[in-house]
């Protein structure tokens, strides 16, 4: 298995040495950044989307249930790239989008045009593990899809969504994840996963995201594995749900007590 593995993998590496070339020479990382991942998203997106589309309706059918008393619903996107979820958010939602790569305007812009039943608040050119400039307790609904496989610090990126959020509010996610271990689709994950993630600008395909959701201190998680139909690709796999921040006055023992009693419960979102 382990010599098969490594046999396609440089196979692989030899289709895609000249991005090996480039990267060698400093010219892929800056060039992905600016011109193919914002070119590729905005087209993946859209495949992405027909394929998903039923399962984010799903998702985000709820989202209106975490308005604050006062009505409004502030939303925070983590990642946004072309705004491929705008269209999923109830008229009126004020949305802030955030992504470490600022060179998605013109995707994001055709977004924004066609979703103008959304209020955009502003644009941060931010990373997941550090949204300083966003106070704490200051959002309802945190977002984030296909950005978990990406960040560096996935317990951090968990952390700063847990703190932006105010008590009582949901992080919504929809990820895609390690296949099984007994699968073809994990061979065909680990057959891809370097040369994958030095073309998708740091994409992994081997993360067992929902671990990371299951330890973080979110009092809630209402998750859900899945496969979304997108042939060929090692990204089948997918987790999708919400989890909620404990209520104030919660401890976060508290918090990781009834998170562990809701998943040994079964409770599912669908
Ligand atoms: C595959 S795209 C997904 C875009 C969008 N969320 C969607 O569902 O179509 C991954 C996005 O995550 C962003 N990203 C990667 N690492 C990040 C980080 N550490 N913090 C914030 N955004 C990050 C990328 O720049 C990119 O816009």
């Amino acid at each position: 298995m382990e010599a098969s593995i490594l046999f396609f993998r440089a196979c692989l590496a030899l289709l895609a040495l000249p991005i090996y070339l480039l990267s060698f020479l400093g010219i892929w990382q800056p060039f992905c950044k600016k011109i193919f991942f914002p070119f590729f998203i905005e087209h993946f997106s859209a495949t992405h989307e027909k394929k998903a589309k039923k399962q984010k309706q799903e998702l985000f059918r709820n989202l209106p249930d975490f308005r604050s008393p006062s009505g409004e619903l502030k939303l925070l996107e983590i990642g946004t790239g072309c705004g491929a979820n705008f269209q999923y958010y109830p008229p009126g939602c004020k949305v802030t989008c955030t992504d470490i790569n600022p060179n998605f305007q013109q995707g994001l812009s055709r977004s924004m045009n066609k979703n103008q039943h959304v209020h955009y608040e502003r644009f941060l050119v931010a990373a997941g593990e550090d949204l300083h400039q966003v106070p704490s307790g200051s959002v309802d609904v945190v977002v984030c899809t296909l950005v978990l496989c990406s960040v560096h610090d996935m317990n951090g990126t968990l952390k700063e969504a847990l703190r932006v959020l105010r008590p009582g509010g949901a992080f919504y996610f929809l990820e895609h994840v390690v296949a099984d271990r007994s699968s073809w689709k994990y061979f065909w994950q680990q057959i891809c996963y370097p040369t994958w993630k030095l073309v998708f600008d740091g994409c992994c395909l081997t993360r067992e995201i929902w671990k990371n959701l299951e330890q973080a201190n979110f009092s809630e998680l209402n998750l859900q594995h899945l496969s979304i139909a997108l042939p060929w690709t090692p990204i089948q796999p997918h987790i999708v749900g919400y989890a909620v921040n404990a209520a104030r006055g919660g401890s976060q023992e508290e918090a990781a007590g009834e998170c562990k009693t809701a998943q040994q419960a079964g409770k599912k979102m669908y």
